[in-house]
């Protein structure tokens, strides 16, 4: 049986042949996805809290934290996506817009183009911009951001200090009009935003 998905504002839809790589077979509502996945990604973000230091910033890295988050839930953790979403990039060009934005920022961190939040909020908005995952993008971008300014000495981000950013509410309205604002070239807000 497929379930029926419901989605927040701004999330994306999963197509139906990506619904059937739903791993546990007894979750038909939305709120035990919702709860299952919350267990999987912690799992993940401890994995990712484990790894003292960034090795690279490579697309093993990037695959490997989405796959730990989601491994349990989707058959498809860890892999590109091969379906058109509403926003992201051509799927095909996934891995060279990855390979891109990787190399970019570790330019930036090592010719320190700007300062160390600048640089990982700016590469959790071009990430979740790439969309390299079927689902997930949003949950996975902030992680791998936090990830990128602990290993620069900074502190974790906050994200609206908000627990339910990946439900509907007033923080995720905050969050998405930042992303969109970053869409058009500016930053301050998303900045604002994730050290709220
Ligand atoms: N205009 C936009 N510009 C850049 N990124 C966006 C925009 N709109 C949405 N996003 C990002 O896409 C994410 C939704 O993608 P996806 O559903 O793959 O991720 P998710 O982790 O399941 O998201 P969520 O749990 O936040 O719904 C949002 O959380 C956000 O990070
Ligand atoms: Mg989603």
């Amino acid at each position: 049986m497929v379930m029926h998905f419901e989605y927040a504002p701004g999330a994306t839809p999963i197509d139906l042949d990506e619904a059937l790589g739903l791993i546990p077979a007894h979750i038909t509502t939305q709120a035990d996805l919702n709860t299952w996945e919350e267990m999987n990604i912690v799992e993940g973000a401890d994995w990712m809290k484990r790894q003292k230091m960034i090795p690279a910033l490579d697309e093993g890295l990037v695959r490997e934290l989405h796959s730990r988050m989601f491994n349990k839930t989707w058959l498809w953790a860890g892999t590109f996506r091969k379906s058109a979403k509403s926003i992201g990039i051509d799927w095909p060009q996934i891995a060279v817009a990855l390979k891109n934005l990787l190399d970019n920022t570790a330019y930036q961190v090592e010719h320190q183009a700007m300062s160390n939040d600048e640089i990982a909020v700016r590469f959790h908005h071009q990430l979740v911009l790439i969309h390299a995952f079927p689902n997930g993008n949003g949950r996975h971008a902030r992680l791998m951001a936090d990830a990128l300014i602990m290993n620069l000495g900074g502190d974790r981000f906050s994200w609206g200090a908000n627990m339910s950013l990946a439900t509907p509410g007033v923080t995720r309205q905050n969050y998405l009009s930042a992303l969109r604002a970053a869409d058009n070239g500016h930053l301050e807000s998303l900045m604002q935003f994730a050290r709220q």
